[in-house]
């Protein structure tokens, strides 16, 4: 039998650090479960000191959540470690993580701290958090920076005072495979009290190598690997969990080593977290992009016609994504579009189906064939609002080369319709600004994206804004075959964020 990689999930944790995908404590949950679903050896709730909101989530989490290790990180100070403990306690497997840094650069640059300090501070923290918890992950954050000595001494102090995992984070993703793996093979071969406890790496994504950086700690003894769905995390993220989990599984007799993630859930919590992060998957992603299975030349067309192993090495339907038949349009029933939707994972409750279906049907009147990527764009919106504070309800715009701008929005609000007009310096600011006069209440708009969801002329536009409202950043998300009703759409979407939060 292979070794078995566990894989330690932390989309809820350093995934959630991405500015404007803050989740709430239900979104949380709906992923935690989706993540035990998938498989996953362990979930990183959160930071359960870094407010009350996450504290809150992180006791649902666990107090919910069956199956897979709920971690809760702490810094290592007694307080972080008293709430991360307070939230991840009732858990059916509890475990808190303690980590420090362990680089002269975060020592001097960042703790004010002298090594021996440092060391005797893990050592305590870790005895800390031993006294309320069995299983106690350290982690030396910035380890690929750090002396390597000193790092081994750290590692084996931690060990002797009760620590179960020791992890070694490439916190800035500064390492390069080779030797990140040797870094791996040679703590291994100085610090023999490793062969106790379970060794985790953590990737991040800096230079592009989070994912080879982690395959490479893998094949050189590593057994716990910290990542994330799509790849989300601080700066350029954290190593992607469905390219570590096909990459491990497809060469499984090179790396001698195997998961235990049920691959048929990659797809749909894939879908999942981009909807409730309001993160976009780009579309050559590995794994789960749009187009990671989409064969266009015509001599790869050929081949896989003839025999799929010719341009495939993963099947999609093993990563969960099935083939269709059925074409969707206007005419389509209720039972295609509930068949359809089944197909394509979603299990939807009958107010959601009736939100879906009305929006397909929008859809659908002004678009011929509704693909599968339509609809997952479709659902995902629908499914990823908020209470509605406003609708949106119709627009006009006047615009051409020669003049102003000119936009008048119609919204919703507890029945009642409201329409302005205003000007802009394009026609999507002059919708905005429309938007704003309606609401009441200023945005600046901070990032904007629009994108077709298929090809060709009739393709559907998704809308995607970061707007800043009140000294925080909300993101929103549209669709419609009209582009500069998607953007309307989504600036709306990110107002009833703004509401939702601030009841
Ligand atoms: O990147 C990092 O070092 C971390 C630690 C807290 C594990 O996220
Ligand atoms: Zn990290």
């Amino acid at each position: 039998m292979s070794r078995k990689i566990h894989i330690f999930d932390t989309t809820l944790r350093d995934g959630e650090q991405v500015p404007g995908a803050k989740l709430n404590r239900r979104q949380k949950l709906e992923i935690a479960e989706q993540l035990a679903k998938l498989g996953v050896d362990v979930i990183e709730a959160g930071f359960p000191c870094s407010s009350p909101e996450d504290l809150q989530a992180v006791r649902s989490v666990a107090e919910q959540v069956k199956g897979p290790v709920i971690a809760g990180l702490a810094r290592a100070v007694p307080q972080d470690i008293d709430i991360a403990w307070e939230a991840v306690q009732k858990a059916e497997r509890p475990r808190i993580h303690v980590f420090l840094g362990s680089s002269d650069i975060h020592l001097q640059k960042k703790l004010r701290q002298d090594r021996e300090s440092a060391l005797q501070r893990a050592v305590d923290a870790v005895r800390y958090a031993k006294k309320y918890c069995e299983d106690v992950e350290y982690s030396t954050e910035d380890a690929s920076r750090s002396d390597f000595e000193y790092l081994c001494r750290v590692v084996d102090a931690c060990i002797q005072a009760g620590a179960t995992v020791i992890n070694i984070p490439d916190t800035v993703g500064y390492a390069i495979p080779d030797q990140f793996g040797e870094l791996i093979l040679k703590l291994k071969e100085t610090v023999p009290a490793l062969d106790r406890v379970r060794l985790s790496v953590h990737c991040h994504n800096d230079l592009g190598l989070a994912v080879a950086n982690t395959l490479a700690a893998v094949r050189n003894g590593a057994e716990q690997v910290e990542c994330t769905i799509n790849g989300v995390g601080e700066r350029a993220g954290n190593a992607s969990l469905e390219e570590i989990v096909m990459a491990i599984r497809t060469r499984e007799a090179f790396f001698d080593a195997h998961t235990d993630i049920r691959t048929t859930e990659i797809y749909r919590t894939s879908r999942m977290v981009s909807r409730l992060m309001n993160i976009p998957v780009q579309p050559n992603k590995a794994i789960v992009g749009a187009n990671a299975f989409a064969h266009s030349s015509g001599i790869h067309q050929d081949g896989i016609l003839k025999d799929r192993s010719t341009y495939e090495i993963i099947r999609p339907e093993d990563v969960g994504i099935k083939a269709h038949t059925l074409v969707l349009t206007a005419r389509s029933g209720r039972a295609a579009l509930r068949h359809r939707l089944k197909e394509l994972g979603y299990d939807l409750t009958p107010e959601q189906f009736e939100r879906v279906h009305q929006r397909f049907l929008n859809v659908a009147d002004r678009k011929k064939e509704i693909s599968s990527q339509d609809l997952n764009s479709i659902v995902e919106i629908e499914l990823s609002k908020v209470p509605e504070t406003y609708t949106f309800e119709s627009l006009q715009i006047m615009s051409g080369s020669t003049m102003t701008p000119l936009a008048s929005v119609t919204l919703m609000k507890e029945g009642t319709a409201f329409t302005d007009a205003a000007t802009g310096n394009g026609p999507v600011n002059a919708v905005f600004n429309c938007i704003e006069r309606i609401i009441g209440q200023q945005g600046t708009l901070r990032d904007y994206d629009l994108k077709a969801v298929t090809m060709g002329k009739d393709a559907l536009g998704e809308a995607m804004v970061r707007v800043e409202i009140g000294g925080a950043i909300y993101s929103g998300i549209g669709t419609s075959p009209d582009v500069i009703e998607a953007s309307a759409r989504a600036y709306v979407n990110a107002f009833n964020r703004f509401f939702a939060n601030s009841h």
